[in-house]
């Protein structure tokens, strides 16, 4: 191969997405649809990647940082006039441009690949890649001669009845000469419906001037989906979310319905896990293996052991053990750090706090602010007290340290290891290690209460 050149056009500013979020940053799948765009490009091997930025530059910028270069298009002339903002990083450069779109975040590198091969192969000045559409309404239509040779591209906007006809469309991935690219885009006129610099002119440009000119078509059509609006960027994220379920499928993963799972393009998940409906593993979680998430989970950039089950459950941000058990119904919050053959039972808040090695808080109970030793029992409705209206405080609760039910643990507060609190206390005051702390109203019986009050 050549040396290869890629340019992403992301200075649109997606009026139809009708959104404060600049559109190539949208998610899909979790992920900004450009930096999918350059993540694949970066599978290829490019030799360099130029994002055109305009609308929402900075914020691009920030997103992609430093995997790509940048040109800033000022105004939005059309995509013509975006590629040529490159000319000054680019121009002179010998080898095949690559020019991807990007709101185009379905189309492989594999695909990307076959379109350099079949561009490099036959000598062609520039390829497009096409895709055959059911609904073609809205794409660019390729237009071919009678020996099926590629003669142009024509916009919806600007084509007849009978072009519109055509179902094969411009995906909006083009390779190119990379020096016969910038030579032809000076030539390129805006006078069309849309007033604007259309890149596909390039096609018909460089056949007027005898250069070879083709056309490579993918057979699948849901990678060329450009997201133009809401309702696409939901077929996207459908595509994109079936593909990555596949994949971990095929890598030994267990999705009972892929239809209702939903996993981040950058979550890792061992063998042997199971994934049960209703679950979302967001951001860059990792999953280790034999376990059994769901159903209706949610796990946001965390990392979890092996054999480990969640049901029902939220957990961001954080680290789970090995051989743990969380929920159902149990909030794991940012910062906190579950030990191995831990137990968070059903309505069980956990925030900021780290739990060793086989302690337990099985149900209702509020644990922030903790550092929580291994062995530990919380009793039903533990609360640690860590507030106290205008600053946080930190409890230690050291190793088989017991707590009965129905505490309060007013912070900061440090248990000793292996004391007991009895149940029903409000704890202020350190306990030291194998003590028993009792901090409530002492009991007192009346006899024969109930019936004389019953005769008044
Ligand atoms: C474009 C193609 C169309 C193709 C379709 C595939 C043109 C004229 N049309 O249409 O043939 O079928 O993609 O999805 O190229 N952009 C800039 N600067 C501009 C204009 C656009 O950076 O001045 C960027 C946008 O941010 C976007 C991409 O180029 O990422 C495509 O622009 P868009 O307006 O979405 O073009 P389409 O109308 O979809
Ligand atoms: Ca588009």
């Amino acid at each position: 191969m050549a040396n290869v050149y890629a340019i992403v056009l992301a200075a649109g500013q997606g009026t139809r997405m009708k959104s404060n979020l600049y559109k190539v940053l949208h998610p899909v799948c979790g992920k900004p649809m450009v930096e999918h765009v350059i993540d694949n490009i970066k599978n290829l091997g490019a030799d360099r990647i130029v994002t055109i930025v305009g609308h929402g530059a900075e914020k691009v910028e920030e997103t992609l940082g430093s995997s790509s270069e940048y040109a800033l298009q000022t105004e939005q002339l059309g995509t013509a006039h975006a590629v040529q903002q490159a000319d000054s990083l680019l121009e002179n450069l010998e080898g095949t441009t690559i020019v991807v779109c990007g709101d185009t975040p379905l189309i492989r590198s594999t695909t990307m690949e076959r379109l350099i091969k079949h561009h490099e192969q036959i000598g062609a000045k520039a390829t497009i890649l096409t895709a055959f559409a059911d609904d073609p309404t809205g794409y660019g239509r390729i237009i071919r001669g009678k020996k099926g040779e590629v003669l142009r591209n024509v916009e919806h906007k600007d084509a007849s009845e009978e072009e519109r006809a055509v179902t094969e469309i411009n995906t909006g991935t083009y390779c190119f000469d990379n020096q016969a690219l910038f030579e032809a885009l000076k030539q390129v006129k805006n006078n069309n419906a849309q007033g604007e610099y259309y890149l596909p002119d390039v096609l018909s440009i460089l056949r007027e001037e005898g250069a070879l000119v083709s056309a490579y078509a993918t057979e699948d059509f849901s990678e060329t989906l450009g997201i133009n609006d809401r309702v696409v960027l939901s077929e996207a994220e459908r595509v994109m979310r079936l593909r990555i379920a596949e994949e971990h499928m095929r890598n030994g993963v267990t999705i009972i319905s892929p239809d209702n799972t939903y996993i981040s393009a950058d979550a890792e998940i061992g063998r042997d896990t199971v994934l049960q409906p209703g679950t979302m593993i967001e951001g860059k979680t990792m999953i280790g293996s034999g376990c059994v998430i769901g159903p209706n989970s949610q796990l946001s950039n965390s990392v979890i052991g092996d054999r480990t089950t969640i049901n029902s459950s939220v957990v961001r941000d954080s680290k789970v053990g090995t051989g743990t058990t969380v929920g159902p119904f149990a909030h794991i919050r940012p910062e906190s750090e579950l030990g191995n053959e831990v137990r968070i039972g059903n309505f069980v808040e956990v925030k900021k706090s780290t739990l060793g090695e086989g302690s337990k808080a099985s149900h209702l109970s509020y644990i922030g602010d903790a550092t929580v030793g291994s062995n530990v029992n919380f009793g039903c409705g533990t609360i640690v007290v860590n507030y106290d209206g205008k600053n946080k405080h930190i409890t230690s609760v050291e190793d088989e340290a017991f707590i009965g039910c129905n505490a309060n643990l007013v912070a900061p507060l440090k248990i000793g290891k292996g004391a007991f609190v009895a149940a029903g206390s409000t704890v202020t005051k350190d306990v030291p290690a194998d003590a028993l702390a009792i901090g409530r109203a002492r009991q007192e019986n009346k006899e024969g209460y109930v019936s004389k009050f019953k005769l008044n």
